[in-house]
Parts: C-alpha cells; sequence; structure tokens
C-alpha cells in the first residue's frame, strides 16, 4: 500500500502541473484577446434582492453573453457594475456613485418609476443615458431628458384598450383603484382622459397607500360597494394587488355585477399559479402587453429558466416575463449603440470634480454622452419584443392582449390594436363593426361565473329594493290612489294611473328593478306635504325615486332629475260652455259677413239694371211706365235668388249675364245653406271666456287646484289673492263653477292638461278647454341627480308611450265615466265673407260690364250719324240727350217686334222711309227742331211736312215743337207706344 502512494504522487503532481500551466495560458490566451477590445463601463441599478431585479439582472447578462458571442470581432466590451438599490435614495446614491466614481457610460435600471425620477436627473446633468425597462409611468416622459430612454411601453399606452373595453360593454362609469405612489399616479389622467372620450364618467378615484393595511383596504373597498358604479379599474404592482383581490373576495365584491379590469402592471406581471390568488380573481379582466411566442422566444426561455435556477436555487418558479425580455432587449441596443460610438474616449470631463464621494453638486460630464445618445435613438436591432428602436426616448406602442382569469389560469379573449381596436384573433383585421353591443371577443367569464356582461352599475338603494316616495291625494285619485288602513298605519294599497305606467315602463326595462311604494303620508294616512316637499325627500335621500303625478318644473329639478314627461304637457284654461244656438234671432245673417251682404245686395241692383239695359228697347217685359220698368228689372234680378224669373230675355247679352249670374248665385246660395247648416249644428258651444286677460280686467274669480304650481302661475300673472280660490277634488270644480263668479264661484280654472282631460271626461257637455298658455313638460317621475335609471326609465317611458300600452292604461281609468264623445276641441266658426268669392263677383261685374260696352258700341254704332252727322255748332249734351231718347224707344228693327207685328207693315216701312229719306245727304237743319228729324221722331217730322203719316194721335204742337220735350208732360212717341203696342194690337 504504502509503495503504491508513492509512485502515484509524483504522477498526480504531474498532471496538476500540466492542468494548471494549460489554465495558465488560457487565461494569458484571453486576456489578449480582452486587451485588444475596449472595456466599456455601464452601469445597472436594480432592487437585487427581489425576483424582479434577479430576473433582470440575468437577462442583462445573458443578453451580453449572446450579443458578443453573436458579434465577436466587435472592439467594445460592455463591462456591468451593478448595484444594489433598495429604494429612491439608495438608487440615486448607486446612480451617483456609478457616475462618478466609475464613470459609467450608460446605467440600465432603475428598477421602479419612483427611483427612475431622481436617477433620470442625474444622469441628464452627467450626459449619462439612464436606459429603464421597468419604470412605466408616464410623468416621467414630462422630465423632458433626452437621456432618458424607456424600453418598456408606458402606462399610457394601455389607457385606449382599457376605454375600448369600458365602451365595449356599454359601462358608462369606471372607478379606477390605484396605488399612491408616482407609478399608480401617472396613468390617472390619460386613463380618465380615455374614459372620458367614450362618455364614460369617472365618479370617484379609489386611492390605496402601498403601506395600508388591510382593514384600510376593506374600508375603503365597503365604501365602494355603497357607491353605484360596479366597473373597477385596477393599476397596482401585483404584491398590493393580489391583496386587494383577497379582500375583495371577502367583502362580496368578487360577485356577479362586478366588472374589474387590471392593466398590465399586474398583469404582466401575475403569477396564476398559487391557489389563493387564482381563487379570488375569478373573473378579472386583464390587459397585457402581448409579444408573439415565437421559437426563438421559447428557446431562450428555456435557457434562460436553467442558467437562472442554477444561479438562484433558492428561487422557485421563475418565470421570464415581459421585463426581462425588454432588459434584454435594451442591453442588445446599448451595446450595439457603444459599438456604433467606440470612435470617442469614454472617459469624463473632470473640472470641478469634488473629491467627496457623494457630493450631489459636482461631478464630471460625459464626453460621449451626446453622441450615445445619437447612436441609441438611431438604433434598430431586433431583440426578443421584436424590433427595437426609441422615438424620442420612448419604445413604439404595440399591441395588447386581453385576458379572463378562469380556473386554473388565465385564458386569452382577444387584442386590442391600435389601428382596429379590439379584435378577437390579431390577424383577421376586421374591426368589430356591426354593433357596439357585441364585443368583438371571445366568451368571458365574469366574477360570479356567469357569462352575462355586469350592468355596470347598481341601482344605488340604501336597501335590497328601490324605495319609491308616492304623494297621497284626497282628489284626482284615478292618477295615484293610496288605500290607507288606520289600524296598522299603513297604505294597503297604492294604484292609479301614475302607479300603471310606472308599472309598465320597469316591465320594459332590460333588467328587473326591485321597488316598493311609500306613501309620502303622515301616521294618519294624511298628504304629509307638497309635491315640492315629496320631491325635495329625494333630495335627501329619503325616497330613491317619486312616481306620481310630479309636474317636471324648473325649479324641482334643481334637486332631482326628472324622466321624460309621459303624459300630454302643458297648462291650460277651462270654462264654461253656452249653447247660443237658437237663442238668437239674427242667427241667419251670421253665414255671411256684413260686406258679403252689401256686396250681393248691389250686384242684384246692379245686375237688374244691366238686364234693363240691355233689353229695355227690344223687350216689351221691360217697358212701361219708370216705375213699372224699375219695378220688373229689380224684381227679375232678385228672383234669381231662387232661379224663379219669368221675364224672358231676348237679348243675347243679356242672356249672357243673366246666365253667369245665375251661376254666382247659385254658389252664393249654396255657400249659404251650408255655413248656416254647420252654424246651427255644429257651432253649438261656445266658451264664455276665452282670454285670461279678460278675467283679471273684470275681477272674475279663477280656481286652481289646492297645492298646485299653478298658483304660481296666476300670481305671475297678477292675480290678486282675493281672486283665486283654491279646490281639490273634480266635484267641488264643478260646483265652484256651478255658482259662478258673482256668488263665490269662480268663471275659469287653470290646471295641467292631464287633470283637465279627466274633469271634461267627466263634464264634457258643459266645460270647454281654451287653448294652452303655459308650456310645462308634463308628468315625470324623479330620480335623484346623477342617476344612471333616468336614461334607461326615460327610454322605456318612450317604448311605453308609443305603444298600445299606454291607450290601455288612458283608457282603463280616464275613459270609463266619460259618456260624451270628443268633443273638446271647438270647431271655430267663420261667416263667409267676400274674400271668399271675389272672384264670383269680378266674373259677374266683368261680364256684366263688358256687355254693357258691347251694346253701347252697337247703339252708337247705329246711332253715329247723330253723333257725327249732326252740325259742329249742336252742344254735345243736347246729342246725349237726343241719343237717351231715341234708347228710351223700341227698336223697331229687332226681330221680337218684327215677328209679333208682322201685319203691321206700314209702320216699319214709315221708319224704313223715314230714317232711308233724310240720311246720309241731309244738310246741316237750320234749326234745333230738326233734330227730332230722325226715326220714330222723324217720320213725325217728315208727316208735318205732308208725307205719309200712321199715327194721327201726335199732337202737331208737339211734334212741330222746338222743343224735345213737350209741354204735355208726357213723351208724345210714348203716348203713341202705348196706344199702338204690338201686343195691344195683337189682342
Ligand atoms: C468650477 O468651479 C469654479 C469655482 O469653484 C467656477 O468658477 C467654475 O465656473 C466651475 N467650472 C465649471 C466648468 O463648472
Ligand atoms: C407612451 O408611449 C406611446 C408609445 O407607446 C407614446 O406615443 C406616448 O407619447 C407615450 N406617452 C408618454 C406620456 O410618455
Amino acid at each position: 500500500m504504502q509503495k503504491a502512494t508513492a509512485v502515484t504522487s509524483p504522477l498526480l503532481h504531474f498532471f496538476c502541473l500540466v492542468i494548471i500551466s494549460c489554465r495558465i495560458l488560457l487565461m494569458h490566451v484571453v486576456a489578449a484577446q480582452n486587451s485588444s477590445s475596449i472595456p466599456v463601463n455601464v452601469g445597472v441599478v436594480l432592487d437585487l434582492d427581489t425576483k424582479f431585479g434577479k430576473i433582470g439582472l440575468s437577462c442583462i447578462n445573458m443578453a451580453l453573453s449572446d450579443f458578443y458571442a453573436t458579434h465577436a470581432s466587435y472592439r467594445t466590451r460592455l463591462v456591468l457594475n451593478p448595484r444594489d438599490s433598495k429604494d429612491v435614495v439608495g438608487a440615486a446614491a448607486a446612480a451617483l456613485d456609478l457616475i462618478k466614481n466609475v464613470q459609467v457610460q450608460a446605467i440600465i435600471g432603475p428598477q421602479t418609476s419612483m427611483q427612475a425620477n431622481f436617477v433620470i436627473n442625474l444622469g441628464n446633468k452627467s450626459q449619462v443615458p439612464i436606459i429603464s425597462f421597468s419604470a412605466t409611468s408616464p410623468s416621467l416622459t414630462s422630465l423632458r431628458s433626452p437621456y432618458f430612454f424607456r424600453a418598456t411601453q408606458n402606462d399610457s399606452s394601455q389607457v385606449k384598450a382599457i376605454s375600448a373595453i369600458v365602451e365595449a360593454f356599454g359601462w358608462r362609469e369606471a372607478v379606477p383603484i390605484y396605488i399612491d405612489n408616482e407609478f399608480g399616479e401617472g396613468i390617472i389622467p390619460y386613463l380618465t382622459n380615455a374614459l372620458q372620450e367614450i362618455n364614460a364618467h369617472v365618479p370617484y378615484r379609489s386611492v390605496i397607500p402601498s403601506s395600508a393595511s388591510d382593514d384600510q383596504i376593506s374600508e375603503e373597498l365597503y365604501k365602494l360597494m355603497t357607491m353605484q358604479t360596479r366597473v373597477f379599474i385596477v393599476h397596482m404592482p401585483p404584491s398590493l394587488g393580489t391583496r386587494l383581490f383577497a379582500i375583495a373576495k371577502e367583502v362580496g365584491m368578487m360577485s356577479e355585477g362586478y366588472a374589474w379590469i387590471v392593466t398590465d402592471g399586474m398583469t404582466n406581471l401575475w403569477i396564476l399559479t398559487e391557489p389563493p390568488t387564482i381563487d379570488s380573481m375569478q373573473g378579472v379582466l386583464g390587459v397585457r402587453t402581448y409579444v408573439p411566442r415565437t421559437n426563438e422566444l421559447e428557446k431562450f426561455r428555456l435557457r434562460w429558466k436553467r442558467k437562472f435556477q442554477q444561479e438562484n436555487p433558492t428561487i422557485i418558479n421563475a418565470e421570464l416575463n415581459i421585463f426581462g425580455k425588454w432588459a434584454y432587449d435594451a442591453t442588445f441596443a446599448l451595446a450595439m449603440a457603444i459599438e456604433n460610438v467606440s470612435m470617442g474616449n469614454f472617459s469624463f470631463n473632470k473640472t470641478n470634480v469634488s473629491n467627496s464621494g457623494t457630493d450631489l453638486e459636482s461631478f464630471g460630464v460625459s464626453r460621449n454622452g451626446p453622441h450615445l445618445i445619437q447612436a441609441l435613438s438611431s438604433t434598430k436591432v431586433r431583440g426578443l419584443t421584436g424590433d427595437i428602436n426609441f422615438v424620442n426616448g420612448q419604445l413604439q406602442s404595440s399591441v395588447f392582449q386581453i385576458v379572463n382569469v378562469n380556473g386554473n389560469g388565465e385564458r386569452r379573449v382577444g387584442f386590442w390594436t391600435p389601428k382596429s381596436g379590439l379584435v378577437k384573433e390579431l390577424n383577421s383585421a376586421k374591426r368589430s363593426t356591426n354593433s357596439t353591443h357585441e364585443p368583438n371577443l371571445g366568451p368571458i367569464i365574469w366574477p360570479g361565473d356567469t357569462t352575462s356582461p355586469p350592468r355596470g352599475w347598481e341601482i344605488p338603494t340604501n336597501g335590497k329594493k328601490l324605495r319609491i316616495g308616492v304623494p297621497v291625494k284626497s282628489g284626482y285619485t284615478q292618477f295615484i290612489n293610496v288605500t290607507w288602513d288606520p289600524n296598522s298605519r299603513t297604505a294597503t294599497s297604492v294604484i292609479g294611473y301614475c302607479i300603471d305606467v310606472f308599472k309598465a315602463v320597469v316591465a320594459t326595462m332590460p333588467y328587473v328593478v326591485p321597488y316598493e311604494f311609500i306613501p309620502f303620508a303622515t301616521l294618519d294616512g294624511k298628504s304629509a306635504g307638497t309635491y315640492n316637499d315629496l320631491i325635495f325627500q329625494v333630495y335627501n335621500g329619503t325616497y330613491d325615486a317619486v312616481v306620481g303625478d310630479t309636474t317636471i318644473v324648473a325649479n324641482r329639478s334643481r334637486y332631482v332629475d326628472f324622466t321624460l314627461p309621459y303624459t300630454e304637457s302643458g297648462v291650460s284654461m277651462i270654462v264654461p260652455i253656452r249653447d247660443n244656438r237658437r237663442k238668437n234671432a239674427w242667427v241667419f245673417l251670421k253665414p255671411l259677413t256684413w260686406d258679403l251682404w252689401v256686396t250681393s245686395a248691389c250686384f242684384f241692383f246692379f245686375i237688374g239694371f244691366v238686364v234693363w239695359v240691355l233689353e229695355h228697347r227690344i223687350n216689351e217685359d221691360f217697358r212701361g211706365p219708370p216705375s213699372y220698368q224699375a219695378g220688373t228689372s229689380f224684381w227679375f234680378s232678385f228672383s234669381t235668388m231662387v232661379f224663379a224669373h219669368r221675364e224672358r230675355v231676348v237679348s243675347n247679352l243679356a242672356r249672357f249675364v243673366v246666365i253667369i249670374w245665375c251661376f254666382v248665385v247659385l254658389i252664393l246660395t249654396q255657400s249659404y245653406t251650408a255655413s248656416l247648416t254647420s252654424l246651427l249644428t255644429v257651432q253649438q258651444l261656445q266658451p264664455t271666456v276665452t282670454d285670461i286677460q279678460e278675467l283679471l280686467k273684470k275681477g272674475e274669480k279663477v280656481g286652481f287646484k289646492k297645492g298646485s304650481f299653478v298658483e304660481g302661475i296666476l300670481k305671475g300673472l297678477t292675480f290678486p289673492k282675493s281672486q283665486l280660490i283654491e279646490y281639490q277634488t273634480l266635484e267641488e270644480l264643478h260646483d265652484l263653477f256651478t255658482k259662478g263668479s258673482a256668488n263665490g264661484g269662480i268663471s275659469a280654472t287653470l290646471d295641467e292638461i292631464p287633470y283637465m282631460k279627466l274633469f271634461l271626461a267627466k263634464y264634457c257637455d258643459q266645460y270647454t278647454l281654451v287653448e294652452p298658455k303655459f308650456r310645462t313638460d308634463g308628468f315625470g317621475f324623479a330620480f335623484p341627480r346623477g342617476s344612471p335609471l333616468v336614461a334607461d326609465v326615460s327610454r322605456a317611458i318612450l317604448n311605453v308611450t308609443q305603444g298600445e300600452k299606454m291607450n290601455q292604461i288612458e283608457e282603463a281609468w280616464f275613459k270609463k265615466e266619460s259618456s260624451c264623445s270628443d268633443t273638446n276641441t271647438l270647431v271655430s266658426h267663420n261667416s263667409l265673407g267676400v274674400e271668399s268669392f271675389w272672384g264670383l263677383f269680378l266674373i259677374a261685374g266683368v261680364t256684366s260690364i263688358s256687355a254693357l260696352i258691347i251694346f253701347a258700341a252697337m247703339f252708337l254704332y247705329e246711332q253715329r250719324h247723330v253723333l257725327f252727322r249732326f252740325c259742329s255748332e249742336t252742344p254735345f249734351w243736347r246729342r246725349i240727350l237726343f241719343l237717351s231718347r231715341i234708347f228710351d224707344q223700341r227698336d223697331l228693327s229687332s226681330h221680337t217686334f218684327k215677328r209679333s207685328e208682322l201685319g203691321d207693315k206700314s209702320r216699319n216701312d214709315g221708319v224704313s222711309i223715314g230714317v232711308a229719306g233724310d240720311s246720309p245727304n241731309t244738310n246741316c237743319p237750320q234749326s234745333p227742331s230738326s233734330y227730332s228729324n230722325q226715326t220714330e221722331l222723324g217720320f213725325v217730322f217728315l208727316a208735318d211736312q205732308g208725307r205719309a203719316t200712321e199715327n194721327g194721335d201726335l199732337t202737331p204742337s208737339a211734334a212741330t215743337s222746338p222743343e224735345i220735350f213737350p209741354s204735355s208732360g208726357r213723351h208724345p212717341i210714348e203716348l203713341a207706344n202705348t196706344a199702338n203696342s204690338p201686343r195691344e194690337q195683337l189682342e
């Protein structure tokens, strides 16, 4: 044994020597290689006691070895100087030490946003780039340091994804719950803005101190429970977040109806394998940065895991997180950038550097800083998370994944991309276009294990049911009727129109609203106050709503929010009506206005005259003594009124006039008949008063319903108190009207239209509404201000009022006692005026006048020799006189006379002879007497000369008289005519 040992020991020594020398040789080779490259100091500031810090550092280390393995030829080599930093001060001290004493070219880290703030300022002053892969607070951007590079997504880049979820589920309110530090607060302005953009309201912000105890957290959560919002956005690190969810589960906030969204602050880091955590977070939605899974990434993960396990055997279950990947990528980019500026010298400008180790005031300035930030900004490398490219020191925004905690892990339910919003699949670029109600996400299991999305708010009640105040009324019980049990001092039933409408409305709402009616009553069942008092009870929280005939008016809406009205709106005046049919002796005059009467009468006279003119010369009916002629003419004209004119009209012109006139008369009489009929049958009812000012002037009394706001309107109209009388029931109102204003009653009342309709339904034939004078908005339900129920109830009211249901309810409550037809509206009657008929009169007038003109033209043409052939010295008036005399005579050339006097040829011949003999060569007569040398007079004149004559009864004196009118007073020709009228001859 001894010998053997002696032999082996020199051999062993030799081997050892060989191995050692080999190792020394190897070290020399490595040293030689290192010496050819330039070492560049880079600081790393991380909390190396935490798993997060350890993962980060190991990723940075792996990044460097991977980088130089693939880029062995690069001349620079990063030398890491890791520093541990527990808190803000530690990070600041570490950074200062690195900058001042190590003169690092860049610092990777620090870990948190709070630490980053000061370190960034240090870096800015010393021109040392700070590259953080985990400080996500957007507020860091506001430092505006060109030396700060963020190799991670800032928190504000996800707010759009969160607001898209809120919008997709139609939530109108959300409460952020966040940690009370720079990390927590940084996101809030961006989140609030994003929610505002989609019209979601942030009614409250819940701040949880990072050091909060469980009691403090549960106190805060209980507070949130009493509020109506049920959508919470949690933004905090996982350490606090998991505690929050554990307590939320305890207090019952992880149940149905609640929605929880967590930001990537938790989602990126959570490890959902620990049972208590995952149990308390069932149903939570999370937003996280999405990195596509690739083979390289998977290989790296395994490699990293093995290495990390070796280095940190005490840490189990370490998983590579997104920040580790970013740390890797940031290191990669930094190494690349430093290689690119290797021309510079990696030293510090050391003027004014104090020797004290941690003097904050004076330290060197990196000479290479400006070059390095330029290089970093232009560096583009392909990293684990994709292309790394800093724009303004920020990574470009990426895709977010939406996950849903469910069962033993998380389910991926969709993505959010800046371009297409929420999508189920990343590659199907289809945006959720069709409807906002169907979010384009995979199925989500919400808290409470339900698949139906939470409504987002809870009816804010103090108890389980909505406590609805209802008014207690003594009149108008159709609207609301509370039956009071005096023994138990409770309401046994609440019924009425308003209640039915409310029930119908609630039934059409998309969710169940439990409610109970609580009468606003004193202990003995009397009304406990006015409607304004009742409304105020909602404001001070006694009731959750008011249902009743509460009118929407401005001063009430300062305390409550009203729904849309469910009744007709407006305040109107109601007055008794008077039936003045048959009581008026002159009702027959009513159908036409007086000017139409006058115009018609004038036209009758005018037409009589026209017919006389046209007929006088040729129609025996229109001849005779002047009074007879006048009588006949007007008799003729007025008898057309009943189409009873007997006289024959022989002239075509007259016939034309009469036909047109008969047409006008027809229309006039028909219109008169129609108007009179409607006057006597339809317009039976007339309001006694039509204007409220009239009442005020006459000092008549006006009624108003007790407790109604109408009293205010009346007072606003300056009605004195003595003129106002209040009533409570419909019967009372009717009594007041019956008494009349003079006997302590009223002449009119003002009230809302729904009440007045009720009144009219009962006493329909005695009263009428006169047009609405005042706008109000009808009856609405009242809810506390800002109640989310208002919008939904209003929508439901619209559905009900537009549907058949409303008619049924109205029918049931208002129409059953009405025995009268719906004649509320007053048919206004207007007499017919000239303006309706002037067209007709125009036609008749134009016809008649043109007939006259044509007649006159023809007549003058026939008698043109009288006008023009006489001597010029004859005065004009004499000629006219002469013409009128001719006009007054029979036109013997007319066929009417010819036919009837066929046998009497001589007379006609005489005329023709006389006329023929005188015209047209007659010279100017010497004396005025020769005027009579025309037509009938003409042959008289000739007869004197000894020519043939037939009328022996002409007195010579008349014939020879120089005057045209004989002194006998009667026209000689007329005498002749009467003696020899064709009729007499025929008889
Ligand atoms: C260095 O310090 C001196 C005084 O201590 C000051 O006058 C000088 O401006 C400083 N130089 C720089 C570059 O800060
Ligand atoms: C956050 O990052 C996005 C890109 O991801 C950038 O557009 C935005 O300006 C950044 N906001 C802040 C406040 O840094």
